[in-house]
């Protein structure tokens, strides 16, 4: 049966046209009529074997010829449909991927694993809802391959569903008790007791308050925020702040950030203070926020070595929508530093999107620019009002904003300023409601800090509007559906 196989795919691909035309069309031909039954599919599994030999060695077009091919000879199959998306997409082809994924939703699979490519992609592509059904499935059809189970956890975790995360790590630790991966993930989402803290998940550390741009929705650049230094915090602070994180042990799950009401890269120190988060807390993933337009390729060459993510900001590349809202940035300068960016941090670089009335129409075009040019993913996300006094620009942008009550997994996280002043929460850009002082405690203090603990209880008892800041903390719940 292996030699009539090989036979049967020898005599079709060679009578099967290549070429790109094709593999972006991929126009069907009446010669493999015949062969589309089930006893096909050995010999489809075989193009599709060597479909994925050459998706491993990164040659995405050819790969594509031959999943397409065993598309045609056994169609409808998962995992083939799946792979044809994502290499349409690493060859930058996303409306032609599109299709083949949703088709892959719904095709046939055997086992979780088949489903995991297009989930993946689905997520890269911004289709949150769609990846959500497809690990479920995967899940539903593999309950004991601990692989399935935690990169659906990951997943789940990203989309704030931990309850769901939580149950499918559970499963996965009984099947793999010794993986280091599944356990921090496990602790990430696992119930906590409030009065002691046993991991962070963000911290960001304000590692300057100047920024070069003041967005027509964000408070800083505002005279509201005028009383708010705009230093880089001093490099004896920030070292007592890593210290201190080193010296607790305590797991920071996602990572530190820098850049917090004003830009990473504006900041002088920025490659020294990323060395030293290396040489202390070297398994710790490292973010810069930035809208890119301070990079300079000299003075940030080594941190292409040092960071985990660039995380970059930039909400539209027509220069009329761009310009106004990202004010005083003009997209005919930052453009240039952003295709830099992107070279140098390819594989690296996320790019973040607040989605306005403004920049809804470029949804498409700027997650298929950025996909491009070797992001990791574009990511849109709902506008919010900042907790701001004026909230005039906001309303304006936003499409139906609701009152925001977070959770108390908001102090999972450790967001400080410039100054060494510790704020509950990253939207606090005037500093109302600060809960400690890095200057003058040390990071145990920090995280048993009376204010901490006495904003915890109110969170738990749903007395948000305690507090000046979540009185006037708004934002769109969700984000307009695009192409
Ligand atoms: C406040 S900025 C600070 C760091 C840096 N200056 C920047 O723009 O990335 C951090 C993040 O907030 C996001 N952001 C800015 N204004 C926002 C708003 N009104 N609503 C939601 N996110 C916003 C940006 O996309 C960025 O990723
Ligand atoms: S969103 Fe970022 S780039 Fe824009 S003004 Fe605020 S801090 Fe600066």
């Amino acid at each position: 049966m292996a030699f009539d196989s090989q036979y049967c795919l020898h005599v079709i691909a060679s009578t099967w046209p290549r070429g790109g035309e094709y593999e972006m069309q991929g126009d069907r031909s009446s010669r493999l009529t015949p062969l589309l039954t089930p006893a096909a599919r050995p010999v489809a599994s075989l193009a599709s074997k060597r479909g994925h030999r050459l998706r491993a060695r990164e040659q995405h077009g050819a790969a594509l010829f031959w999943f397409k091919l065993a598309d045609r000879i056994s169609p409808g199959q998962a995992n083939v449909t799946g792979h044809i998306g994502a290499s349409l997409m690493e060859l930058g082809h996303y409306d032609a991927a599109r299709p083949w994924l949703r088709a892959s939703c719904d095709g046939v699979a055997a086992r979780g694993r088949e489903l995991l490519c297009t989930a993946h992609c689905l997520v890269r592509l911004g289709k949150a809802d769609l990846a959500a059904d497809v690990f479920s499935r995967a899940c539903d059809l593999s309950p004991d391959d601990a692989q399935v189970l935690s990169e659906a956890a990951g997943f789940f975790r990203t989309v704030n569903q931990r309850e769901k995360a939580r149950m499918l790590l559970e499963q996965a630790m009984v099947l793999r008790p010794d993986d280091p991966e599944i356990a921090r993930m496990a602790l990430a989402v696992s119930p906590r007791n409030r009065t002691h803290v046993d991991r962070l998940h963000f911290v960001t550390i304000g590692t300057t308050g100047l920024c070069n741009a003041s967005c027509v929705h964000c408070p800083t650049g505002k005279a509201e925020t005028a009383h708010v230094p705009r230093i880089p915090m001093a490099m004896p602070l920030f070292r007592r702040i890593i210290d201190g994180l080193r010296d607790s042990r305590l797991p920071i799950v996602e990572g530190v950030i820098f850049g917090l009401f004003g830009d990473g890269l504006v900041d002088p120190y920025v490659v020294e203070r990323a060395k030293y988060v290396r040489a202390n807390l070297p398994a710790i993933p490292l973010v810069i926020n930035t809208n890119g337009a301070a990079y300079d390729r000299k003075k940030h060459a080594e941190l292409i070595d040092l960071v985990t993510t660039i995380n970059l900001h930039c909400e539209s590349l027509k220069p009329d929508v761009y310009d106004q809202l990202m004010a005083p940035l003009r997209m005919e300068r930052t453009q240039t530093k952003l295709d830099m960016i992107m070279q140098n941090f390819a594989g690296r670089a996320q790019v973040t999107i607040p989605v306005s009335r403004a920049n809804r129409h470029d949804m498409a075009a700027l997650q298929t620019h950025f996909l491009e040019r070797g992001a990791v993913s574009v990511v849109f996300t709902p506008l919010s009002s900042r907790c701001a006094r004026d909230q005039s620009a906001f309303d304006r942008l936003a499409f139906d904003p609701k009152p925001i009550r977070c959770s108390t997994d908001l102090f999972d996280n450790l967001t400080i300023d410039c100054d060494g002043t510790v704020v509950a929460c990253c939207n606090d850009f005037s500093r109302e409601v600060p809960i400690g002082n890095a200057n003058e405690q040390s990071m145990d203090s920090l995280l048993q800090d009376e204010r901490r603990l006495k904003m915890v209880e109110a969170f738990q008892q749903d007395r948000h509007t305690d507090y000046s800041t979540c009185v006037r903390c708004r934002a769109d719940v969700t984000i307009p559906a695009y192409a």
